[in-house]
């Protein structure tokens, strides 16, 4: 068998981790989650989430990938008994499911990367929105989005991912820092900031039992936890890192680009509107392809050059996030059948391109995919990922985890006893919360 892949760097793989981390929750969700939940008080909370929650979350999943060195479905059953499997395969099956619409919306978002040049939504952007969301157009550019995809993941873990996400990561960093100054400049800049900023402690604790769990499933999600992407990017480590500083690293520049997005989207909203509208305060689409896109419009000229470069770089973050996605599958195929890469990534991107054209042809369809995920797969997923690093590795776990630290004594047991307790009980608490308001979901879309 041809030898497995690795990262030809440790950057590579911090980077890619990265990568996939900072997508369209950090850019799209998580500005507006913060400014309409309490704005620094949520911040506040996410923290914690992101810190006591996902951190040893993630270090669980590391952990899994670099001890296997395997796919993140077969990884479970190489470290314990095959039966584990199966906990992989849930989160493979969960990483395609978000796929298969997050490349919708990556269509969108590349629709809007050109109607800002020429300026095509600046008319009416709700209404162009309405047009172009669902339908023949929108199936178009998700099927060109998941090719951009495949396209990447086909050319191989260190040519293709591990390259592109090294260019993709700065660019994003750089284009937002420049569109944050820029955004500075805006008329009512400074009340954006304050709306963002105060902390509403009263906000927080009279909505303690919404905003929480709410934190702790953006922070899954941002974290790109449960889905096999994490473990199959540390599967490819090649070498004894330490892995709970790459987890650290990864989990700071996860938050502060997502509060970047922040100093980003608020001013050019309250430059718009003055305020945040109740479009964008619901955080749905219209959040980013109305009421920013209305910003832009307002903004004339000036508006085309900086919705390009905005819009492109929330491209530029899904994609680095979807090829993640992708190659949980990929890697599977090909580590355990011996599958050509190339096949199996454009195999698996037209599939999922299929399974997409339901939410592409139907925006009900792509908001009941997204509850569902969101709501129960994901915490059951991270839920049974946080269980198997912390109760069935265990002190092998552990072991892992303390390889490259230099000698890191108290860490480790610390972890583990946080993942066995506080953190499955947490995860657990957040499902139940959300299954508690399965009773909401929206029905099944009819065809
Ligand atoms: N973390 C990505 C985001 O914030 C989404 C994602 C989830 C990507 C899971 C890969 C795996 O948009």
């Amino acid at each position: 068998m041809a030898q497995r892949e690795t990262w030809a760097t440790r950057v590579g793989f911090i980077l890619a981790a990265v990568g996939s981390a900072v997508g369209l929750g950090n850019i799209w969700q998580f500005p507006f989650k913060t400014a309409t939940n309490g704005g620094a008080a949520f911040v506040f909370v996410y923290l914690l989430a992101a810190v006591l929650i996902g951190l040893p979350a993630i270090l669980g999943e590391f952990v899994v990938g670099r001890r296997s060195k395997l796919n993140a479905i077969e990884a479970f059953g190489r470290l314990n008994r095959p039966s584990w499997t199966i906990v992989g395969a849930l989160g493979l099956f969960i990483g395609m499911w978000i796929l298969s619409y997050y490349s919708v919306v990556g269509g969108w978002v590349i629709r809007y990367v050109f109607g800002s040049a020429t300026g095509a939504y600046f008319g009416n952007p709700g209404e162009y929105f309405g047009a172009i969301s669902a339908g023949v157009d929108a199936i178009a550019l998700h099927g060109l989005f998941m090719l951009l995809t495949a396209g990447i993941v086909a050319f191989g873990v260190e040519d293709g991912i591990e390259k592109a996400t090294k260019l993709m990561v700065p660019s994003i960093v750089f284009i937002l820092l420049a569109l944050a100054v820029y955004a500075a400049t805006l008329p009512g800049a400074t009340d954006a900031y304050a709306y963002y900023l105060n902390p509403d402690f009263e906000y927080l604790f009279n909505n303690l039992g919404d905003v929480v769990p709410f934190a702790v499933s953006q922070a899954f999600f941002s974290l790109s936890l449960g889905m096999g992407a994490m473990i199959t990017y540390s599967s490819y480590i090649d070498g004894d890192e330490s892995l709970p500083s790459d987890g650290a690293t990864i989990v700071v520049l996860n938050t502060l680009i997502g509060l970047l997005a922040g100093f980003v989207v608020l001013p050019l909203l309250f430059a718009q509107q003055g305020g945040v509208s109740e479009t964008a305060a619901g955080g749905g689409p219209g959040a980013l392809f109305v009421a920013v896109a209305s910003a832009f419009a307002d903004l004339g000229t000036a508006g085309r050059a900086v919705g390009v470069v905005f819009f492109l770089v929330v491209l530029i973050a899904a994609l680095s996030s979807a090829i993640s996605l992708l190659e949980v599958v990929t890697s599977y195929m090909v580590d355990k059948y011996g599958f050509d890469r190339k096949a199996t990534a454009f195999g698996f991107g037209a599939v999922l391109f299929v399974v997409g054209t339901f939410s592409a042809a139907n925006t009900a369809w792509l908001g009941w995919f997204d509850t569902i995920a969101y709501k129960f797969l994901l915490p059951v997923s991270v839920l049974l990922g946080v269980f198997f690093a912390g109760w069935v590795l265990g002190p092998v776990a552990v072991e892992e985890l303390r390889k490259g630290t230099g000698g890191l004594t108290r860490f480790g047991p610390a972890w583990l006893w946080m993942l066995r307790t506080f953190v499955l009980v947490a995860v657990l608490a957040t499902l139940l919360l959300g299954v508690d308001t399965l009773y909401e979901m929206p029905p099944i879309p009819s065809l």
